[in-house]
């Protein structure tokens, strides 16, 4: 696995889950990391630990997304991992929910990429990777608003990486299957162990995920190893998005 010592890096929603795993792997492997959070208390705990710097804040405000990247860049990666979900038939979802799972899940991924971009621009290298989810692609029943941020951040990537090519900048996805996390288990406590079975049966592998599979494919997307991939959806799912059997 390559070096990135001397690269700095910003992680969302780095205090648990996948984004403290990601964190731990690019800090293991030299990277300085900024550990982005809205839980203060979880990202400095984690920033102890690994030896890196935590900002406390809500992806979703904009304003205060760019003035944290402008505070602790230049980045040379930037990992968007910060998500929430819902779990509820789209009828049952109000405006307020709308709004929340675009501004955590998509409008998020806009600002950190307007903060980070000239930096990267400047440096003519940038690694961005963006961690969306299997529903983007095969859709949600029950998260159909989470599946579209999801979706709308795919798209954007595809975008940013046409602009960017040419500075050095690859922009990339990950969309992850049933990963063991809190997040994953707040709703198996909602939906119960049906809900886990019908997870583990929807991947080819039978099994949940691990943080640590999602961060060994971040590593190598924020490499130089991965330098001619970009606009790249890599499913990190246990073979979900072939539907399962
Ligand atoms: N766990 C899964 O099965 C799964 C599957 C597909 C996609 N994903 C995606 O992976 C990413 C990580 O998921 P996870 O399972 O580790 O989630 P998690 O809930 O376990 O951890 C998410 C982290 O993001 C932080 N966070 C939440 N809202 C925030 C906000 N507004 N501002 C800043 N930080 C915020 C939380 O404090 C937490 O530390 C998310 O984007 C999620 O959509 C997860």
């Amino acid at each position: 696995m390559s070096d990135l010592t001397g690269r700095r890096a910003f992680v969302t929603g780095a205090a648990k889950g996948i984004g403290a795993a990601i964190a731990r792997r690019l800090a293991t492997l030299g990277a300085e990391v900024i550990v982005a959070d809205i839980d203060a208390s979880g990202a400095d705990a984690l920033a102890t630990e690994i030896g890196g710097r935590a900002v406390a804040l809500d992806v979703s405000d904009s304003a205060r997304v760019e003035q944290a990247i402008a505070d602790t860049g230049p980045f040379a990666i930037l990992v968007n991992n910060a998500g929430v979900d819902q779990h509820a038939f789209f009828t049952s979802t109000t405006a307020d929910d709308w709004q929340r799972l675009m501004g955590v899940n998509l409008l998020s991924v806009l600002a950190t990429v307007h903060g980070a971009l000239p930096g990267m621009q400047a440096a003519r290298h940038g690694r961005i990777v963006n961690i969306v989810s299997e529903a983007a692609r095969v859709g949600s029943k029950g998260g159909a608003v989470y599946a579209a941020a999801k979706g709308g951040v795919i798209a954007f990537s595809k975008s940013i990486a046409r602009e960017n090519a040419r500075f050095g900048i690859t922009v990339n996805c990950i969309a992850p299957g049933p990963i063991d996390t809190p997040l994953l288990r707040a709703g198996v406590a909602r939906g119960g162990d049906k809900l886990l079975a019908a997870m583990v049966e929807a991947t080819l592998v039978k099994r949940l995920g691990t943080p640590d599979e999602v961060a060994a494919a971040v590593a190598f997307l924020a490499s130089d190893d991965a330098g001619f991939i970009t606009g790249e959806t890599l499913g990190v799912s246990g073979g979900m998005g072939l539907g399962g059997s």
